[in-house]
């Protein structure tokens, strides 16, 4: 089965209390639910993994016991080389993830260490972004190959 990694960063275990006019009010468990029941449907392994420290986020991109990712990368998007490096380093494809549209945002969020090296960049959807990113690993490694060296 296709393993995929969803990755989250800092404050993003704050959903469900953290500005809910822009992140909305479901927590990040309600979240992981609904993605752990959608990934059971495409037939895909799903592991989670939410931090607030940019070590931590990179040492578990790092593993690498996952054939794709999802990552929201919250905050550290707008400024993390190290992080983006670990993407790159691991050579796994990943789809990159908000819920709102840094597009849209503040001048600071226009700033994107992800967005170039994503397969794909889903935003604006809520917590449905999640979902289509699934749907889009699911389409891309169809049943899944399971073991990468
Ligand atoms: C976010 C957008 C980021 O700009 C922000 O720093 C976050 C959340 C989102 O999901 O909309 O923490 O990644």
């Amino acid at each position: 089965m296709t393993r995929v990694l969803v990755l989250q960063g800092p404050n993003l275990n704050m959903l469900g209390t953290r500005e809910p006019e822009i992140y909305g009010r479901q927590t990040l468990d309600e979240i992981h639910a609904m993605i752990a029941a959608h990934a059971a449907v495409l037939g895909l392994t799903v592991a989670f993994f939410q931090s607030n420290h940019e070590g931590a986020l990179i040492d578990r991109i790092q593993t690498r016991d996952y054939d794709a990712s999802v990552v929201n990368g919250a905050g550290l998007t707008h400024t993390s080389v190290a992080l983006r490096d670990a993407l790159l380093a691991v050579d796994r494809p990943f789809w990159e993830v908000h819920l709102s549209d840094p597009w849209k945002r503040d001048a600071f969020r226009q700033v994107n260490f992800l967005h170039d090296i994503a397969t794909e960049s889903i935003v604006g959807q809520g917590a449905r972004g999640y979902l289509l990113a699934l749907d889009a690993i699911a389409a891309r490694f169809g049943a899944g190959p399971g073991d990468h060296a």
